[in-house]
């Protein structure tokens, strides 16, 4: 298995994201990862529907959609239409969990969690056959350019264990401060999607930064 690389347009220029995007993509990003933020469930204000509409028609890549905002629900139709590929929300941010898993399946997305460094496994446990993805935080949400927490690499190996136990295919995410230092530690602890914002569009050349972030994970330490 190799490892996949999540491009963030959280830190893309905007002004020239079509570039951004192509040049992530040349490098060999799997998928354009989009934060959705609604200035409640983390304090800053992001993209909603018409920018996952926007980069639809840029990239055939999936589009990888990572909601921090309360009631994730009301987006479910929406962002399907859109164009968007995976669906992650905050177990935190609505009631019924599962119901909503089932409800973004059903519209043909990628269903994930996402968990807070201060969330417990304990919230995915009981949903893990709802689950297409798990996306570890390591840190706390709401902008980019932030430092990998180190305690997320033992949560991401219990995460690996208990995926593997119950047998699920789900993608083993990680969100946060992931650049060439801290890349090889999460891989080794079991994840295998990478999100990357800074470390890829802070970068001067976008395509060789994806590039020497998936040769960090050549072999499983
Ligand atoms: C953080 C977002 C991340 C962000 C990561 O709230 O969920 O997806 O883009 O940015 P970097 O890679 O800069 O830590
Ligand atoms: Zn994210």
């Amino acid at each position: 298995m190799s490892a996949r690389i999540a491009a963030s347009v959280l830190s893309a220029d905007l002004g020239r994201l079509r570039d951004q995007v192509e040049q992530a993509v040349a490098g060999g990003a799997e998928w354009i990862h989009v934060d959705v933020m609604d200035g409640h469930f983390v304090p800053n204000l992001t993209f909603g529907a018409p920018l996952i509409r926007a980069l639809r028609r840029m990239t055939d890549r999936p589009l990888d959609v990572h909601l921090m905002v309360r009631k994730p629900e009301h987006y479910i139709a929406e962002f399907a239409e859109a164009g968007a590929t995976g669906f992650t929300f905050h177990p935190e941010a609505t009631i019924h969990v599962q119901r909503q898993l089932a409800a973004v399946r059903e519209q043909g997305m990628r269903a994930g969690l996402a968990l807070n460094p201060a969330s417990p496994i304990s919230l995915i446990e009981e949903v893990v056959p709802d689950l297409d993805l798990v996306l570890v935080m390591s840190v706390n949400p709401g902008y980019g350019g932030q430092s990998y927490l180190p305690a997320a690499t033992d949560k991401i190996r219990r995460i690996r264990a208990l995926l593997d136990s119950r047998r699920s295919g789900a993608a083993l995410a990680v969100d946060g401060g992931i650049n060439l230092d801290t890349i090889s530690e999460a891989w080794g602890a079991g994840a295998d999607t990478f999100v990357a914002g800074t470390a890829v569009f802070g970068a001067a050349d976008p395509a060789a930064a994806v590039r020497d972030l998936r040769r960090r994970c050549a072999v499983r330490v």
